[in-house]
């Protein structure tokens, strides 16, 4: 019996979990791989907040609106923006080491749709100095368990309120499903564009905490609204490695094989214009040439520069043999982050009483139909230290125990054949979704997608 159970290892399942921690005794941290594993600690450009003098929360709202193109909801925003210093600063005394200007003030990038460089970032891998940070401070956190590759598959519900999860520790799955009660549980299951052929997400992020949440008849809403980013490295073989938004917003030009900067024609802001826009404008560029990728050409920012801000790229492109100093990187959009999910209110309160959600899994609106930049760290700081709070005052730790966990689920050990029939299927259906709700969506496509999911016999698409 647990006071909490935080579903997810990346940065939001982390920072919930330490908040948490505050206030209850018995945390337990359950992750389906290894601690950390996670799109979190893939995150390469940084987190917007507003910490020079010349922003102000007023400007990042305006910019999240914006990106948003008018479908935010503007309470979840305000909670956004105004709660950003306040993370930063817990953040930096957890020991986060963003990168500094010499005089020691933080430095800052600038990224699509910002309108002030407004990103803090540690070099080209934000993502891993934070959850490097927060892993280290919850491995010594004696209120916190960790369970790693411990796969939640579904929730115990009593009365309709969640009572805990049903799991299989996949360190021994001959022991068979398990239930772990808690009267609180948050899903921080991160996101789900692992659907699509084409993504820059790890293979961990496969929307499992939204699909738990559905069939435990929790609202789920704005699932159509995935943002492809732009940049994806494009080279044969090669996973769609991502090239960082930041790359464009340190002077990198976005071009076509005739040096091009084409997406001017679509909008005034060219590469730096909200990322859906710069999707979109690659996707048709390159259906109206018939070319395979376009272009990011880093010659017009300083190779020290270069060398400074983005060591991590440099090697990934060197490995596939590219001299990013030299010649420009080949790139195309893959789907990269999902603002839909499950439904939660500003307190990270989701429709099933005991159920709450926190960072990509969760959708409070914040992002409307297309995310601001970096702001997806930032939400898993701000609406986890909330919930947490929130849980202090109304949730307090209280020891109830389910009665009866009911039946559990049934979780059959797969044969090698049905296992190589779930890959094929699982490829199908990624090539599927590619093709047919990918970028820029069709009534026809999207129809003849559904009738292969829902035909009995699945032939390749
Ligand atoms: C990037 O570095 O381009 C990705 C940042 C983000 O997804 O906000």
């Amino acid at each position: 019996m647990f006071d909490a159970i935080v579903v997810g290892g990346g940065a939001s399942g982390l920072y919930t979990a330490l908040c948490l921690s505050h206030c209850y005794a018995r945390v337990a941290l359950l992750t389906k791989d290894n601690l950390s594993i996670s799109a979190s600690d893939w995150a390469q450009g940084g987190i917007a907040a507003v910490v020079d003098p010349t922003d102000s929360p007023q400007l990042h709202y305006e910019d999240t609106l914006r990106a948003g193109v008018g479908l935010c909801e503007p309470e979840a925003v305000s909670v956004l923006v105004h709660g950003a210093r306040a993370q930063i600063e817990t953040l930096v005394d957890l020991g986060v080491a963003f990168d500094r200007h010499r005089d020691q003030t933080l430095a800052l990038t600038l990224e699509a749709a910002h309108s002030r460089r407004r990103v803090l970032h540690a070099a080209d891998a934000t993502g891993r100095a934070l959850v490097s940070t927060l892993a280290d401070h919850v491995g010594k956190n004696a209120r916190i368990e960790v369970l790693e590759q411990f796969l939640v598959l579904d929730l115990i519900l009593e009365d309709g309120r969640c009572m805990g999860v049903w799991g299989l520790d996949l360190r021994s799955p001959t022991t068979g499903v398990r239930a772990l009660w808690a009267p609180v549980t948050v899903l921080a299951t991160g996101g789900g564009a692992q659907v699509f052929a084409q993504n820059t997400n790890p293979p961990a992020s496969t929307g499992d905490g939204v699909a738990i949440a559905w069939r435990a008849g929790a609202a789920i809403r704005d699932l159509e609204f995935v943002q492809f980013h732009p940049t994806a490295l494009a080279v044969p073989g090669a996973p769609r490695f991502l090239i960082s938004e930041a790359v464009r917003g340190e002077g990198a030009h976005l071009v076509d094989r005739t040096g091009d900067r084409f997406v001017f024609r679509d909008h005034p802001q060219g590469e730096l214009a909200p990322r859906d826009v710069v999707s979109r404008s690659v996707f048709h560029h390159l259906e109206a040439t018939g070319a395979k990728t376009v272009f990011l050409d880093l010659s017009p920012i300083a190779p020290d520069r270069i060398a400074y801000r983005f060591p991590n790229i440099i090697h990934i492109c060197q490995q596939w043999r590219i001299d990013l100093y030299s010649q420009p990187i080949p790139v195309t959009p893959a789907a990269h982050y999902c603002m839909g999910g499950i439904a939660t209110d500003v307190w990270g309160a989701t429709s099933v009483p005991g159920l709450y959600a926190v960072g990509e899994s969760a959708s409070t609106g914040v992002h409307g139909a297309n995310r601001l930049a970096s702001n997806s760290l930032l939400e898993c700081f701000v609406f986890g230290s909330r919930l947490a709070a929130h849980l202090a005052e109304v949730e307090p730790s209280h020891g109830r125990r389910g009665v009866d966990p009911g039946t559990a689920p049934h979780w059959p050990a797969p044969s090698p054949e049905t296992t190589g029939a779930l890959n094929q299927l699982k490829y199908d259906l990624q090539e599927l979704v590619w093709h047919h709700a990918g970028i820029c969506r069709h009534g026809d496509h999207l129809r003849e997608g559904l009738e292969w999911c829902s035909s009995g016999d699945r032939t390749s698409p």
